[in-house]
């Protein structure tokens, strides 16, 4: 290199020197470009030959610093330079310190009586803070949650990543640019922890390889038992509800049941009765008392002591036996009977009459 470097100055020198001896000067290497951080210093090289008078350095179009052989010239207090005098050429470098977002933009060194520029762009990025919103994560063991990192003021925006030092069941996370702010972006953390540990949120400026991170503790609880009853709620309680009405309609209708028992109980006594009544008054002993059951009093009085009629003298005896054993049990039950038979009397006297006399006539025996 110093070789070839040689070589091309000789072949300048001996071109400038044929051509126009004292407007020699050339740029040998403008300025590169530069990526800095916001508050750092930015640094530029401009590689001339000898016998330049005057190196100017100028930001976005406007003149910065001037060096002369002598002396620099300052005109702003963050531009500085720093020379270096070799052997073959000379070297002008210019610190521009503090640099900020604004600085971004062309960077120019030029020579007087020259029109050859060195130019280089200066990129000024900003590295922003982190927000994890609830410092102090309480969350339950087993169950998925979100843990949200704000990445706030940042230029460009950073590439935010998740170190977890938690034991996890799983997790993922992606980041998105905060709507509407150009500088900000969140990265959504989702995770299953198994238990405490520390979540760390890394956002990091590529270009520079700089990066920024906020840790938090996360302190993880087991799932309580009334967790499961307070999350389901409104279910629960409609449930009980529920059953408490249905046990309470359950109630009442037990009630409204054994009220019914009730009165049909009284009705079969009286059914009974006249069951009993019929029973002497029919002369078969094997059939009557199925038939009886199913046909209640009213409906077929005439029919059963029609054929009872046939028959009436032969059941008489054991027949009375039991009527007058009834009759015992209860004395309100007979006159019942005949009350509710009265009518049915009425249309069949003949029956009736016939069926009811030696009641009657037990009865008074018993009193
Ligand atoms: C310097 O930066 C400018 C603007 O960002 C770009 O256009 C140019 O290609 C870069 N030059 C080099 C050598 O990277
Ligand atoms: C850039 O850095 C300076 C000092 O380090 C600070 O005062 C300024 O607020 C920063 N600007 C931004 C946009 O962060
Ligand atoms: C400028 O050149 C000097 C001398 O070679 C070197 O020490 C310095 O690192 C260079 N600066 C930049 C920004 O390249
Ligand atoms: C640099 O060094 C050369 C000799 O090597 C000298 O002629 C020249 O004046 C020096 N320049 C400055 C700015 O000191
Ligand atoms: C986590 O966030 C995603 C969307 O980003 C959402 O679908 C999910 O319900 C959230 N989970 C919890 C536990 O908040
Ligand atoms: C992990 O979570 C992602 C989405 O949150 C889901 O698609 C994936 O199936 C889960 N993996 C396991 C092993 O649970
Ligand atoms: C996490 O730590 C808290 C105390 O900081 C403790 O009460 C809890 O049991 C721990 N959880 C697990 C899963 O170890
Ligand atoms: C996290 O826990 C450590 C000790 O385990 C403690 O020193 C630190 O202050 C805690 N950080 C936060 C943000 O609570």
């Amino acid at each position: 290199m110093e070789g070839s470097w040689g070589g091309v100055l000789a072949v300048l020198v001996i071109l400038a020197g044929l051509t126009a001896p004292g407007s020699s000067y050339e740029i040998i290497e403008g300025p590169q470009n530069v990526t800095v951080l916001n508050g750092s210093e930015a640094r530029f090289n401009c590689t001339v030959t000898h016998g330049w008078k005057l190196i100017m350095w100028s930001l976005k179009g406007v003149v910065e610093l001037s060096i002369t052989s002598q002396q620099p010239i300052i005109t702003n207090d963050r531009f500085t330079s720093v020379s270096y005098n070799r052997s073959d050429r000379f070297i002008s470098e210019m610190i521009i310190h503090d640099v900020q977002p604004g600085d971004s933009g062309l960077v120019q060194c030029s020579l007087q009586n020259s029109n050859v520029l060195g130019s280089a762009f200066l990129t000024v990025q900003v590295m922003g803070t982190l927000d994890i919103p609830s410092n102090s994560l309480v969350v339950t063991q087993g169950e998925p949650c979100n843990v949200t990192c704000y990445a706030l003021g940042w230029t460009p925006l950073p590439d935010i990543s998740w170190e977890l030092e938690v034991p996890v069941s799983n997790s993922s996370y992606y980041s998105v640019p905060e709507p509407g702010d150009l500088m900000s972006a969140l990265s959504i953390l989702a995770l299953t922890p198994l238990g405490n540990g520390t979540l760390t949120c890394v956002a990091e400026l590529k270009n520079l390889q700089v990066s920024k991170s906020l840790t938090v503790n996360l302190t993880v609880v087991q799932p309580l038992p009334d967790s499961t009853g307070s999350s389901l709620p409104t279910w629960a309680i409609a449930l009980l509800a529920v059953a408490f009405s249905l046990l309470l309609i359950l109630i009442t209708a037990l009630i409204i049941v054994c009220c019914c028992c009730g009165v049909c109980r009284r009705e079969k006594e009286e059914s009974s009765y006249q069951n009993e009544i019929r029973k002497t008054a029919n002369t078969k002993p094997n059939k009557t008392d199925p038939e009886t059951r199913f046909k209640s009093g009213k409906e077929n009085l005439g029919y059963s002591s029609d054929e009872a009629r046939a028959a009436q003298i032969a059941s008489l005896p054991p027949k009375s036996g039991e009527v007058s054993l009834q009759g015992q049990r209860s004395h309100i039950a007979p006159y019942q009977a005949h009350k509710t038979r009265q009518p049915s009397a009425a249309n069949h006297p003949r029956v009736s009459f016939d069926t009811a006399s030696p009641q009657k006539v037990r009865n008074a025996t018993l009193v």
